[in-house]
């Protein structure tokens, strides 16, 4: 069969017309939104392409260019970016109540606990999370028990435990907590709460071995306030102003979770002019925020005494950096993971020493990431330990 120049020419000929109608209809229809800036997106991949091994760092080079509030497609799906703490808080703040939710997760995960495991998790749980107020032999009903009686003397809880037992069957849930899979949320909550406080402790410790002055300094804290006839405790951390500060530093330049879990939109609304749809998933750059050079000054070294002149709040009210997020999503173990940090790396340089290895010079440790759930250095270093404490502590 044979087909004509003409037929071809016709056919282009109503395609043409068709997509001019499809558009002054789609302009009558639903009026053109004013949707914010970002890169063009490919079919099928979207912007992906755009998105290298370490997502926090190209999406902050893209806002560079894009801005601070910026709308990619993951695949087909709308992903929306806020890289400033402007836009941190109007995704946070001004517009929470739009901005906390999160998609289904699957429960059935939380199902695995075995029952002879349970004696076990209590006691690791009573030892470090329930600030001793609990015994090994109590049930999760007993515990549920003495909370509710607590809860009448007062409602803000004071340890992970209260906050979760706030929870179960609290109808506003999207996942239901129930008594049932309680102790494999606390199971995973412990065992997420001590890596995410292990991680942040290995930041600190490659920053640290970098500037031995700063060890010198911290040491000379902890031999003033504790004294070389025992560890650190909890109580002492508002004693040790110089760890603290070691802490929010190391807070402001290795976040955890760079990217927050995303959050969704669950309608549609307006941010600083810009019309977001409903069901947009939205990140906000936590790396980003501590890296502003509007507000820090020279932001990418590690200087703690910035904290030491300027008590920053790290807890979710001072959007130029959030490590645990803020508004109705921010974490729940904040203190819990303050508390952890601190002890740990506190105790680290109380009760050690620490040199390099081999002939490695501070300034060529890498402080290179490597992204995953958490982001840890890319190239852990050796260090050696000495004891600095009489060895009957040990
Ligand atoms: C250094 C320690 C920690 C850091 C930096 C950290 C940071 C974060 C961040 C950034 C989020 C996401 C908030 C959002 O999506 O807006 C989060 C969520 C969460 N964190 Fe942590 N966290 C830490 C330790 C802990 C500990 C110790 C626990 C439990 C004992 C914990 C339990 C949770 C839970 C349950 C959520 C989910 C909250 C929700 O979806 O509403 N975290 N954390
Ligand atoms: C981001 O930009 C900086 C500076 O231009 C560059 O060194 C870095 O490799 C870029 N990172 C990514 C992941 O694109
Ligand atoms: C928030 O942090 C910035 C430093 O990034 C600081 O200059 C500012 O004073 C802080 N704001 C408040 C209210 O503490």
């Amino acid at each position: 069969m044979e087909i004509s120049f003409s037929s071809v020419f016709i056919a282009l000929a109503w395609l043409l017309a068709l997509a001019i109608i499809c558009e002054v209809m789609n302009h009558v229809v639903c009026p053109k939104r004013n949707v914010p800036p970002g890169p063009r997106p490919w079919p099928i991949i979207g912007n992906l392409n755009l998105v290298g091994s370490l997502p926090h760092e190209s999406l902050h080079n893209l806002s560079q260019k894009y801005g601070d509030l910026m709308l990619l497609k993951f695949g087909s799906k709308p992903v929306l970016i806020a890289s400033s703490p402007e836009m941190a808080k109007e995704i946070l703040k001004t517009h929470d109540a739009i901005f906390s939710s999160r998609p289904a997760l699957t429960a059935g995960k939380k199902n695995f606990l075995r029952h002879h495991l349970t004696e076990f998790i209590l006691s690791i749980i009573s030892r470090m999370v329930m600030s001793g107020t609990y015994h090994r032999d109590e049930s999760i009903e007993n515990l549920q028990d003495h909370h509710k009686a607590k809860g009448k003397e007062d409602s803000v809880p004071k340890d992970m435990v209260d906050v979760l037992l706030q929870l179960v069957d609290d109808p506003n849930l999207e996942v239901k907590i129930t008594t049932d899979n309680l102790m494999g949320l606390i199971l995973d909550l412990l065992t997420g709460g001590t890596d995410t406080s292990a991680t942040t402790v290995e930041w600190a410790f490659q920053e640290l071995v970098r500037n031995p002055n700063m060890i010198e300094k911290a040491n000379e804290e902890l031999d003033r306030t504790i004294g070389k006839g025992r560890w650190v405790e909890e109580e002492d951390l508002s004693q040790l102003p110089f760890i603290e500060a070691i802490i929010k530093e190391t807070f402001r330049l290795h976040p955890l979770t760079p990217l927050i879990p995303p959050h969704y939109s669950i309608e549609e609304c307006n941010v600083v002019g810009y019309d977001i749809p409903k069901g947009t998933m939205v990140f906000v750059n936590i790396w980003s925020l501590g890296r502003n050079p509007n507000y820090w000054d020279r932001p990418e070294e590690f200087i703690p005494e910035r904290f030491l002149e300027n008590d920053i709040n790290i807890k979710g009210k001072n959007f130029t950096m959030l490590p645990f997020c803020s508004g109705r999503r921010r974490c729940p173990g904040y203190s819990f993971g303050i508390n952890l940090v601190g002890t740990t790396l506190a105790n680290l340089l109380h009760g050690f020493n620490w040199r390099l290895t081999g002939d490695i010079k501070p300034e060529e440790i890498s402080m290179k990431e490597i992204y995953g759930l958490t982001t840890h250095p890319e190239k852990p270093i050796s260090k050696i330990m000495e004891p600095r404490l009489p060895l009957h502590l040990y």
